[in-house]
Order: structure tokens, then C-alpha cells, then sequence
């Protein structure tokens, strides 16, 4: 799967502080995962790492003036600005924090943020004092209110060896931010999702049925969050108590999986992302009887069960090109085995494991702890979280694989 950062085009500022080592690490990582990375790099900041090594990394010289001193070449901050998709400034000191919160334009890196129309974050390396001189907290909070992402300095030993906040985060977290910045930029607007969501319940009689512990929050969270991000999407769902909010799900209540399986067909193959979220019966009564069984003074009583359809499955095994199709898997053991099982027996592109060894994991709670194993491989796992950000990182992954 290729990394989301592919071919985006990023401006990494380099500027004056101890921390500039860093981001060799950083400007490889970015590389690495395919993106094209432009240095621009303060006068202060050659003090502390050479442009060699940087030109070197990202395979493009490195921008630190106005003018090339020889050539008497003119390097755009407008264009640099326009160009990149993402500016990041590791490690950001004081002074350029400075300089950007009042528009002090005297170097090619301030210039070229005043200029950048994309995101911008800052990764800010100071000693503690700095960090927390009231001038420091202002100036901060002036580029929040700009939009500028703040990439918090960690606490601990500072190149002052005190003892404090102001340490740059670590190149490998700040290139994590950088993924995360782009993934959620995936924008479902004009794209079809169907889901399946809840239980389905099996009817033994009138008043009986075998059903399961779904409440479809999982489910519905998939579908708020695929519609906040523009989606149209269709819920086919279980028996649940939720409603929905917002006008572009079209919601389908059923009850039994034979008419889940009826409901989704249509919307599934004409959807760009399909997500199996339901806790569907495998198996229902053979017969459904018409009146109230009687217990009739027996001790016990057999139930002859038949298999129901798997959904997932049966839509998957005709998923289209450019068709992204994921499943769940609700585990109690051997969760990695059967889950790899299921996503390659159901055709699926990603399978979404949870499971029930987890506190805080699967029915009924509003959090979930999954870990995704994807069609090439590759398997992310994620801390506890709301059900609904478990939703948006489900989709970020999908829309990666687009
Ligand atoms: O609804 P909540 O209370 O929020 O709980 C969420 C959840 C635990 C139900 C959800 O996160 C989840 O795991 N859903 C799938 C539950 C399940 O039935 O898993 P499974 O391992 O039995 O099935 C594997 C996959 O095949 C699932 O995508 C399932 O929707 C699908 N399936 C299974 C059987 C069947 N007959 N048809 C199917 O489509």
C-alpha cells in the first residue's frame, strides 16, 4: 500500500536550534515514504546542520536566500508557497515563532509561510524560560488563531540540561502528525457508501428470536462519520435504538439477515466504499412459527437451525475495480488467525478486528479498540478510542487504498 504522503509535495523549515539534527531524521522519513520535500532553512539554522547533508536527503538544493550569492538566481517564496502542500517548521525557535505571529518577513523561511496557502505546522524547540515567557505563549496562540498547527514541545532534559518543556517532539511522532494531517483530508464528497449495521434477529415465533448484543453504534458512527465527510451514504441496519442526524444517510431497517442481504445488494454495488459492520446471525431457525410455541410440559427442546447467507461475501465476491470493501471481525481467540481468515475468504480489502478480550471493545460500549489487516499484509493497530474516531481512521485507511 502506498504511504498517503506519496508525490505531496511538503516545505520542511529548518531553523536556528540545537534540535535542527531532528529534522535529518524527519526529511528522511518524508522521503521515504515518497514524499517531495523542499528544505528552506534560516541563516541561524546552517549553524547547526549543513545544507550538504540536506540537499543530499532530499535530493533538491536547499533554499536559505533571496538570491543564489553567485548566479544571482531569485528563489520565489510565492511559488514555494503555492507548491507545497503541507509547511512544516522543525524545530521552530523563538525568534521564527516570533517573526511569523507579527508578519516580520526579513528571511525566505517567514516569507515563504507568509505565502504558503496549505496547512502549516510548527514543532517548537526552546529552552523551558522561552517556552514559557509570556511572548513565547502569545505568539503561539496568535498562530493557532491563524490556523497554524502546533506540534507541542515534550518535556525533559533541554540542550540547556535543565530540566523542563521545550524539547522538540520526536521526528518520528511529528512525521505521524504529518500522515495523520493528509489522511484526514480524505474527502468523501460525490463518493457512494453503503453499511451494514446492528444485529439481526432470527424469528423462532411471534414473540422469539435469536439475536446478538449489537446496539449498531459502530455502524452508525461509520455512517455520520462518512457523511460529514460528504458521503451519500445507505445504512442498512438491525433492530437499534440510534438515529441518525445527518440528511445524507438514507437509513433501511431490516430485521432478519436474509433481508440485510436484500436491502444491501443494490446499495453495495453501486458504492464506491462498502463496510460490514453488522453482527449478522449466522444461522436461523428453519421454521418460524406462525403462533406462540407452547411448552407443552416438555423438559427440553430442539431447534433445528439452517445457515444464513453471508453478506459480506456474497456482495464482495463481485466488488469492481476501484470498489474498497471492509469487514469486521468480532473475536474472543485466535483473533489475528481468523480475522486473516475472513478477509481473504470474504474477498474483502480490509478486515476491522475487535475484539472481546478487550476492555472497552466491541458490543454496546462507545469506544472500540481495533486493529486493521489489510489485503497486502500490512496491520495497524489502535489504542482505545470513541467509536466514532475509530471511524475515522477506518476511512482514512480505506481512502488510501483508492
Ligand atoms: O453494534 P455495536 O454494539 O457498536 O458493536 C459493534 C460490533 C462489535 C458489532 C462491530 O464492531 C463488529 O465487530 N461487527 C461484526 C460482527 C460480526 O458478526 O463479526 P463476524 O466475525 O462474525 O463476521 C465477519 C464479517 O462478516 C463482518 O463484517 C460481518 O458483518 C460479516 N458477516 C458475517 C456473517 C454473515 N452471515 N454475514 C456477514 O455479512
Amino acid at each position: 500500500m502506498d504511504s498517503v504522503l506519496k508525490g505531496k509535495h511538503i516545505v520542511l523549515g529548518i531553523t536556528g536550534g540545537i534540535a535542527a539534527y531532528k529534522s535529518v531524521t524527519l526529511l528522511r522519513l518524508l522521503v521515504k515514504a515518497g514524499a517531495e520535500v523542499q528544505v528552506v532553512i534560516t541563516p541561524a539554522g546552517k549553524e547547526f546542520i549543513t545544507p550538504v547533508t540536506l540537499s543530499a536527503l532530499s535530493g533538491k538544493p536547499v533554499v536559505s536566500e533571496f538570491f543564489t550569492a553567485n548566479t544571482g538566481e531569485w528563489h520565489s517564496h510565492v511559488d514555494l508557497g503555492i507548491w507545497a502542500d503541507l509547511m512544516v517548521i522543525a524545530p521552530a525557535t523563538a525568534s521564527t515563532i516570533g517573526k511569523m505571529a507579527n508578519g516580520i518577513a526579513d528571511n525566505m523561511l517567514v516569507t515563504t509561510y507568509l505565502s504558503a496557502k496549505e496547512h502549516v505546522m510548527i514543532a517548537p524547540a526552546m529552552d523551558l524560560d522561552m517556552m514559557a515567557h509570556p511572548s513565547t505563549v502569545r505568539n503561539l496562540a496568535t498562530l493557532e488563531s491563524y490556523g497554524v498547527e502546533i506540534i507541542e514541545p515534550a518535556a525533559g532534559e533541554l540542550a540547556s540540561h535543565l530540566v523542563g518543556k521545550g524539547r522538540m517532539e520526536e521526528p518520528e511522532n511529528i512525521f505521524s502528525r504529518i500522515e495523520k494531517y493528509f489522511l484526514s483530508q480524505c474527502d468523501l464528497k460525490g463518493k457512494k457508501v453503503a453499511i451494514t449495521a446492528g444485529p439481526t434477529y432470527e424469528k423462532l415465533d411471534p414473540v422469539r428470536f435469536i439475536g446478538n448484543y449489537s446496539s449498531g453504534k459502530m455502524g452508525f458512527a461509520l455512517a455520520e462519520e462518512c457523511a460529514s465527510r460528504g458521503a451519500d451514504v445507505t445504512l442498512v441496519c438491525g433492530p437499534v435504538s440510534l438515529v441518525t442526524t445527518n440528511p445524507n444517510i438514507v437509513r433501511v431497517d431490516v430485521e432478519s439477515a436474509e433481508e440485510m442481504l436484500a436491502a444491501a445488494r443494490q446499495p453495495f454495488a453501486e458504492a464506491d466504499f462498502g463496510i460490514f459492520a453488522a453482527a449478522v446471525a449466522d444461522y436461523r431457525p428453519e421454521v418460524r412459527a406462525q403462533s406462540k410455541l407452547k411448552r407443552e410440559g416438555a423438559e427440553d427442546m430442539t431447534l433445528r437451525l439452517v445457515r444464513n447467507p453471508d453478506i459480506a461475501a456474497t456482495l464482495a465476491a463481485t466488488k469492481r475495480d476501484g470498489q474498497v470493501f471492509a469487514g469486521f471481525a468480532l473475536e474472543t481467540d485466535h483473533e489475528h488467525e481468523n480475522a486473516f481468515k475472513k478477509l481473504h475468504k470474504k474477498n474483502l480489502d480490509m478486515v476491522v478486528l475487535n475484539s472481546l478480550q478487550d476492555k472497552g471493545a466491541g458490543f454496546g460500549t462507545d469506544t472500540n479498540k481495533i486493529t486493521i489487516l489489510s489485503k497486502d499484509g500490512t496491520e495497524k493497530t489502535f489504542p482505545l478510542k470513541s467509536k466514532r474516531a475509530v471511524a475515522a481512521d477506518i476511512l482514512d485507511l480505506m481512502c488510501s487504498f483508492k
